[in-house]
């Protein structure tokens, strides 16, 4: 299956500025010649522009910051994403921060009528205007994919098939707010947190993800934030929190993704360049993409 790799350069919906240099950072630590050498076919869709914004202008009156440009750039973002679809090919989407998820939710939920999904994070990203304590929109993005939050995010997916909660696993958390946990605990979303992994281990935290969508959905979408990951060893993105997957757990599951042949597109957010010298977290994020689609060490 051709890959079709989508850029978002947009950082509206985080609160810090940074993370709309993440899609060049990551073509430019050498995207497309990794996949090629492992032999993955790509091809470039170029970016998915955001409008421009009026400087600093930050609408927190709804607990909703920047949210039209937020709105704007998942519509554009959702109609390119289902036509990558209906071409028959696999939507790899560099964000950008997390908001940008919504879009690529709604696009996905146009052609897929059961879409699960991998959340890989530090955080939930349920939040609505009622319980986000920063008004961030990128930590609230996964509610809006199940249908919560603002209708004027919410519609964005009007026309979708709604994602259902037990399709839903989250891998990784450590830092979730009191609303977020509240739905998590009755809503029936999974979430394996840090202390899951710690006792159970990476490959059991997959093999369970996967019984648990493996014949329940007829695609699975894996929304990767590199804040996932221990700063330690993916110090460039905006809301760090320690004590995080490390570098080779995420390279295994990222492979027993790959080997499961069920994961039918994915994105990659938050990485921000601007907050390290170097290129780490980029180059970082382009390894497990290089594992997601299948390269191997020998
Ligand atoms: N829970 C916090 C909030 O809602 C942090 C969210 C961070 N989200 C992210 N995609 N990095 O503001
Ligand atoms: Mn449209
Ligand atoms: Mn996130
Ligand atoms: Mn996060």
């Amino acid at each position: 299956k051709t890959v079709s790799i989508l850029s978002v350069p947009f950082d509206l919906g985080a609160g810090r500025k940074g993370v709309h240099l993440s899609p060049n950072a990551i073509l430019q630590a050498g995207l497309e010649q990794r996949l090629a050498d492992a032999g993955v076919s790509c091809v470039l869709e170029g970016e998915v522009v955001p409008p421009s914004t009026g400087k600093g202008k930050q609408n927190t009156a709804d607990n909703l910051k920047n949210l039209e440009e937020v709105v704007t750039v998942n519509e554009k973002l959702a109609d390119r994403v289902e036509a990558v679809v209906r071409k028959g090919q696999f939507p790899l989407v560099l964000g950008g921060d997390h908001s940008i998820a919504i879009g690529t939710l709604s696009g996905l939920t146009r052609h897929y009528k059961n879409l699960g999904v991998i959340w890989f994070d530090a955080h939930s990203d349920l939040n609505t205007a009622e319980t986000s304590p920063s008004g961030n929109i990128h930590g609230m993005s996964l509610a809006v994919g199940l249908g919560m939050g603002d209708p004027r995010l919410t519609k964005i997916k009007e026309g979708g098939h709604p994602i259902k909660s037990k399709h839903v696993v989250i891998i990784g958390a450590r830092s979730i707010d009191e609303g977020e946990k509240a739905y998590i605990n009755d809503s029936g979303v999974t979430c394996f947190t840090m202390h899951d992994i710690d006792q159970m281990g990476m490959e059991e935290v997959i093999a369970q993800t996967l019984d648990l969508l493996r014949d329940t959905t007829d695609g699975i979408h894996l929304s990767f934030d590199v804040d996932s990951l221990d700063p330690l060893e993916a110090p460039g993105t905006g809301t760090p929190v320690k004590g995080g997957v490390s570098y080779r757990e995420a390279q295994f599951a990222l492979r027993l993704l790959h080997e499961s042949g069920l994961i039918t597109s994915a994105e990659f957010v938050e990485v921000n360049p601007t907050l390290e010298s170097d290129n780490a977290t980029a180059e970082v994020a382009l390894e497990f993409i290089a594992s997601l689609l299948g390269e191997q060490i020998l």
